[in-house]
């Protein structure tokens, strides 16, 4: 079954409300570069921006960064689910390697995640990956394994709908250094065989799978031309809209 190509940019903490504003300005040229291609695009702002651009970006898909997984409560800093679909946002990123890192998120508590979004029938990108030691050391499938049986764990079959994955090596993230089509589509072709075992094939063949880490216009469509690749999640190159309007170009 044909897959969609998706391309996400996401903007971690970068774009003020005001640089969000002028990034959607220039947003209907890059709506029309897509209906050519055939493929969904979308970013994922900051918390603050995410009503401005949900108001200004056409139908591009608008994305959280992160959300809490309880409804309310006594979370200081934290933001709910039912927060952001008050702005109309029905995408939502969830494990991305720096919250894992800078906010000691695990694997357990995306599960928990997901399983609200679902409920609240949004869609997860759900991130994983593994660090350079890990890399070095060829544990690359079995963590992206243990992040995955968690991260997933209790969905139902017929909610994979609202799934799609992102293979984001940690070592390639804001590094420059790529991971080859080989290895990301290596991953990614071991990740679909993971989702089948969970899943069945006919859903796993259904579930899109991206590639992030170091995605630049130059490679972008090395990637996408890859079978198991079905996108990319891109972060510094998503920024300047010159720059996400040639990623787009180059698919
Ligand atoms: P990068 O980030 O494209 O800047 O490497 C990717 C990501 O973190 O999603």
């Amino acid at each position: 079954m044909a897959r969609r190509k998706l391309l996400l940019g996401n903007w971690k903490m970068n774009h003020t409300i005001a640089e969000s504003k002028e990034f959607c300005s220039h947003s209907a040229d890059m709506i029309k570069l897509v209906a050519e291609k055939g493929i969904d695009i979308g970013v994922a702002p900051s918390y603050l921006s995410l009503q401005t651009v949900k108001e200004n970006a056409g139908n591009m898909i608008v994305a959280a960064q992160d959300c809490h997984f309880a409804d309310h409560g006594a979370y200081t800093g934290f933001v709910s689910i039912p927060m952001i679909k008050e702005l109309g946002i029905d995408w939502c990123l969830v494990g991305h390697s720096e919250r894992r890192l800078y906010a000691a998120e695990t694997s357990l508590t995306c599960n928990r995640k997901i399983k609200a979004l679902i409920e609240n029938k949004m869609t997860v990108v759900y991130c994983v990956g593994e660090s350079l030691a890990d890399f070095e050391s060829g544990r690359t499938k079995a963590i992206v394994k243990e992040q995955l049986l968690i991260g997933l764990m209790d969905i139902a079959k017929e909610d994979t709908d609202k799934i799609v994955v992102a293979y984001e090596p940690v070592w390639s993230i804001g590094t420059g250094k790529n991971a080859s089509v080989e290895i990301a589509e290596d991953i990614c072709g071991y990740i679909r065989k993971l989702l089948a075992d969970m899943f069945g094939q006919e859903k796993a063949d259904t579930i899109r799978v991206l590639y992030g880490g170091s995605v630049k216009p130059v490679n972008v469509n090395e990637y996408m031309k890859a079978p198991d690749i079905d996108g990319a999640l891109v972060g510094g190159a998503s920024l300047a809209p010159d720059s996400f309007a040639e990623l787009i170009k180059n698919i």
